[in-house]
């Protein structure tokens, strides 16, 4: 397999470091310079990874794309480019719609959207893929699990739970400013909410992802788990993050339905 990436920024740097890491069977990365640090970065990574100053000249070695550009550049620069019959493109593009990526990527047939999240690095990205591709997911499956949305719509609401990497950081970093308020050392503040959010992992898994017992089983009659749940549902926290995922959810369905 020769892989070949449009963007070499976040996201591509996580899935080719990922991949490396994992020894999948690849022969070639062959990515743009563009962003140079990251493009650096994983030449010094590995041997199979070389750097290209135009995007052209990934596309004519590679026999899968990934295109890993902003939305907002993705369609002029895909302009520019001619792609191969029989290459598969596989897109990180939220709002771009497998029309218009067939359109702009022609004459290749094969477009698969993906949304590989920065634990890829780990090997632990939740990937969704849309549509199914068996070579597609295996590469994924590398760097995580993969979930194979059913239909367009599907995509969108898995899409949705990507937008909260940046919130749960922010919720996390909330819980971490409460105790460096009241003068406990970052040190001690890491370690404790390091062992916290990954003993929870392991807590809700035990319980079989049953939120509902977790959230039950969680609470001590009067307690203070019980108390904050509580008060933040009166403050209609939950609420307001449900509407604010649907509201997530229409931009992409509207950048997909064009
Ligand atoms: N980050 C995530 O967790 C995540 C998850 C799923 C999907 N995605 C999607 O994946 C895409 C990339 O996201 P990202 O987070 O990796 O963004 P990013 O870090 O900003 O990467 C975009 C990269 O594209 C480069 N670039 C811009 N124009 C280019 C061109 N004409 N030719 C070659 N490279 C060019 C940029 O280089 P310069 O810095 O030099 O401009 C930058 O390195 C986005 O569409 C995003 O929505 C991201």
């Amino acid at each position: 397999m020769k892989l070949g990436f449009i963007g070499t920024g976040t996201i591509t740097t996580a899935v080719i470091e990922g991949l490396i890491k994992s020894k999948a069977k690849v022969q070639q990365f062959n990515i743009s310079q563009r962003s140079k640090k990251n493009s650096s970065y994983l030449k010094r990574k590995s041997g199979k990874v070389t750097v290209y100053s135009k995007n052209q000249e990934i596309i004519d070695r590679s026999s899968i794309v990934f295109i890993s550009l902003l939305p907002k550049q993705v369609k002029q620069e895909l302009q520019k480019l001619q792609f191969k019959k029989g290459q598969i493109i596989v897109s990180f593009v939220s709002t771009l719609n497998i029309k218009s990526a067939k359109k702009l990527c022609t004459p290749a047939t094969t477009i698969i959207k993906a949304a590989p999240l920065p634990m890829a690095v780990d090997g632990l990205s939740p990937t969704i893929i849309y549509p199914n591709h068996k070579l597609i997911k295996g590469l994924f499956e590398k760097i995580g699990t993969v979930v194979v949305a059913q239909n367009e719509n599907q995509n969108n609401h898995f899409w949705v739970m990507s937008s909260f990497m940046a919130t749960y950081a922010s919720i996390v970093q909330t819980l971490k400013k409460y105790l460096l308020k009241n003068k406990v050392k970052n040190e001690d503040a890491n370690k404790y909410l390091n062992t916290f959010l990954t003993g929870m992992l392991f807590e809700l898994n035990h319980k079989k992802f049953d939120l509902d017992k977790s959230t039950k089983s969680l609470q001590t009659k009067g307690g203070i788990n019980e108390e904050l749940l509580k008060r933040l549902t009166k403050d209609k926290f939950f609420t307001k993050l449900q509407n604010n995922l649907n509201k997530i959810y229409l931009r992409l369905k509207k950048a997909n339905d064009k």
